[in-house]
């Protein structure tokens, strides 16, 4: 079939909209229609050519929602009509990581998503004959596409997807780093580094699970209202004070719980560490650092008690914990509404990019 798609052909350039090439699924696959996806800083990082697995043409995106269209021989769990969320992060059931408790970092694909391509080391995706690639598994910038059926959350079916598209990547991330992954405690006292997509969705779950203090901390003070909003109780910009491990170690009489660090900043991590308090805060790295760069800091903060962790998707399984997480926003205990500022069909995709790059936008979301 042909699909409309935003394509890559290099990195730096403009995403082409274009009609493509879709081969139907194989054994395990599944074809779905996109109905919206979200333009995330990933997508921008691959496009920008600093991803050391980023290759060209492919077609980016993995933050999306739509409806199963078509079925593959050996599907079980999914059939037309089903509401689906793609999932970069799948959940095969079966491999050494997802029978493991610790972790969901499931492996079962990883190589070939890893190279752009299905299980089975081809792609779906082609123009004039030439294979295109495939991109963390979903490449949510083509109106149809063919993901592995373990790589599809299924949702109840009355979730609005141009809202539920953004629990694919930025709502799972910071909210799964909480609740999954650090599993605040009520009464916390934490502090979020960066007030943006991803920590605004830290901070409105510290609030939901009762965090007692909730610091952000961000160079933008036109971050502060909607951080309140969010349930921030307390604002540092570092260009105000002297030291923001002080000033956050007084304001939390001893140092943070737990702090998050969601600005991909290895200085700011530091911070995060040492902001802990001394014999059990714990410091979670959200953020996504440059390639090749190094986080420090003394030895002795370790060995003090504090804990230097990472998150990725949340801590979440994506099958089991996504349908969870878009139930939280039916229920009306998450607020993803209003961290979607800006919607464009897909032939003005390439804005979303430049209001990112602006720091205009918290998300843009396409509407296909
Ligand atoms: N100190 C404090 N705040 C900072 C600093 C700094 N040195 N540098 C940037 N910020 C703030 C920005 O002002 C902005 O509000 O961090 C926030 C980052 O927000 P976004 O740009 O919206 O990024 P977001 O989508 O939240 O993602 C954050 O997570 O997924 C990764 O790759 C992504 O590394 C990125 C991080
Ligand atoms: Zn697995």
């Amino acid at each position: 079939m042909k699909t409309r798609a935003a394509v890559a052909f290099a990195a730096g350039k403009p995403l082409e909209i274009i009609e493509v090439d879709l081969e139907g699924p194989r054994a395990g696959e599944v074809l779905v229609e996109l109905k919206a996806t979200g333009v995330c800083h990933t997508d921008a990082f691959t496009l920008s050519g600093d991803d050391p697995e980023g290759a060209f043409p492919a077609i980016l995106g993995h933050e999306g929602a739509g409806v199963v269209v078509e079925v593959g021989p050996g599907v079980k769990s999914l059939k037309p009509g089903d509401t689906v969320i793609p999932l970069y992060t799948p959940e095969c059931r079966e491999c050494e990581y997802c029978l493991h408790p610790k972790t969901n970092l499931c492996q079962s694909i990883r190589s070939t998503q890893g190279q752009g391509l299905m299980p089975d080391g081809t792609s779906r995706f082609s123009l004039d004959g030439k294979p295109i690639l495939h991109y963390m598994g979903c490449s949510t910038f083509s109106n149809y596409t063919v993901l592995p059926e373990i790589a599809l959350a299924k949702i109840r079916s009355d979730a609005p997807l141009d809202k539920v598209c953004y629990i694919g990547c930025g709502v799972t991330t910071g909210v799964g780093a909480v609740i999954f992954d650090a599993k605040v405690e009520p009464g916390s006292r934490v502090v979020v580094f960066g007030l943006g997509g991803i920590g605004l969705n830290v901070i409105q779950a510290a609030r939901l699970v009762g965090a007692r203090q909730i610091i952000g901390v961000d160079i933008n003070p036109a971050k502060v209202e909607l951080a309140r909003k969010f349930g921030m109780t307390d604002f540092i910009n570092p260009k105000e004070v002297d030291n923001v491990v002080e000033a956050i170690v007084d304001l939390t009489h001893g140092g943070a719980d737990y702090t998050f660090e969601c600005i991909g900043n290895v200085n700011t991590m530091r911070q995060a560490l040492e902001a802990c308090h001394k014999g059990w805060g714990e410091s979670i790295i959200i953020g996504v650092a440059g390639a090749g760069q190094e986080i420090s800091t003394r030895p002795f903060q370790l060995v003090t008690g504090r804990v230097w962790r990472g998150s990725a998707f949340g801590g979440a399984r994506g099958r089991t914990d996504v349908p969870t997480i878009v139930d939280w926003y039916m229920e009306g205990r998450l607020n993803i509404d209003d961290l979607i500022t800006h919607t464009m069909p897909l032939e003005k995709i390439n804005d979303a990019f430049d209001l990112m790059h602006e720091g205009k936008s918290i998300r843009s979301v396409v509407l296909y």
